[in-house]
């Protein structure tokens, strides 16, 4: 079939990706559209909304549209390594890991958490007899503490394709720190996400007694971060694709 009579057939895999490509530029400049997903998220967000989902049983804190923006960007980039700051009860471990397993081949998720050992907070035990616990090392300290950051470098030798995300404490400095201890690891034309920059726009009254918001949240740190690195940047493409995300200018591509 020549690509003139294909213009018809809505299931060619060429036109079907140009619509994507079509759509999602259209999302981009679609002011109302991207002003109404803001103002959703806020609204759900402060009903808890990111709390509502499982990974193979397991709680994870991410929205939807974010864990198939993960997934596409994983699949693209096929990473040998992943590095996750923050495991909380442990969901985005076991999604990491599920995603690596299906991927095939020798691969790892390092989750570095400053609670681990508290079962209150992580869910340490279920994650360690999960069905893809053999994917996953644990790492308990504080993602800036320079042993958490030279035992993780040390792992980080023995592969070649490395993706990183940075989901713990959410502070400006705490995060500038783990964009600077961990940005160096992540491959050219692989990604370091940092999580829930979604807290620079958050009402105070949404976010409550966190150490966080406004002037001093992962989206400053991001922004103090690439105005000296120009190996990285916003991937708005992902942001525009899925509309509803926590990480707002968060999804960072190496590009050299
Ligand atoms: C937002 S939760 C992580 C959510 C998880 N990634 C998910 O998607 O389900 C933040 C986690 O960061 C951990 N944390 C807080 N401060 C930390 C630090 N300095 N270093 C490492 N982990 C930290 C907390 O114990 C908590 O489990």
């Amino acid at each position: 079939m020549n690509r003139k009579n294909n213009k018809q057939n809505p299931y060619d895999p060429e036109i079907f990706d140009s619509d994507v490509r079509k759509r999602v530029g259209n999302f981009s400049r679609n002011k109302a559209l991207r002003s109404l997903s803001k103002k959703w998220f806020i609204e759900s967000f402060g009903r808890g909304y990111v709390y509502n989902f499982y990974w193979f049983g397991i709680p994870i804190v991410q929205t939807p549209q974010d864990m198939v923006a993960m997934q596409e960007l994983i699949y693209s980039v096929k990473p040998d390594l992943i590095i996750e700051t923050g495991i909380a009860r442990g969901g985005s471990l076991i999604f990491y890991a599920s995603l690596l397993k299906l991927l095939g081949g020798k691969r790892k998720v390092i989750g570095i958490d400053i609670n681990i050992n508290r079962e209150n907070v992580v869910n340490t035990s279920k994650i360690r007899k999960h069905k893809f616990s053999k994917y996953i090392t644990m790492l308990e300290g504080s993602s800036t503490d320079p042993n958490i950051i030279n035992r993780v470098k040390k792992i980080a030798k023995n592969y070649k394709k490395i993706f990183v995300c940075l989901d713990s404490a959410h502070s400006h400095g705490h995060v500038l720190k783990e964009l600077q201890a961990y940005s160096d690891l992540v491959s050219r034309g692989s990604y370091i996400v940092i999580f829930d920059t979604v807290a620079e726009y958050l009402p105070r009254k949404i976010i409550g007694e966190r150490p966080w918001g406004k002037g001093n949240s992962p989206a400053t740190a991001v922004k103090s971060f690439l105005s000296n690195n120009k190996n990285f940047v916003v991937d708005s493409w992902i942001e525009n694709k899925i509309l509803i995300t926590s990480n707002p200018g968060g999804f960072l591509k190496r590009i050299r």
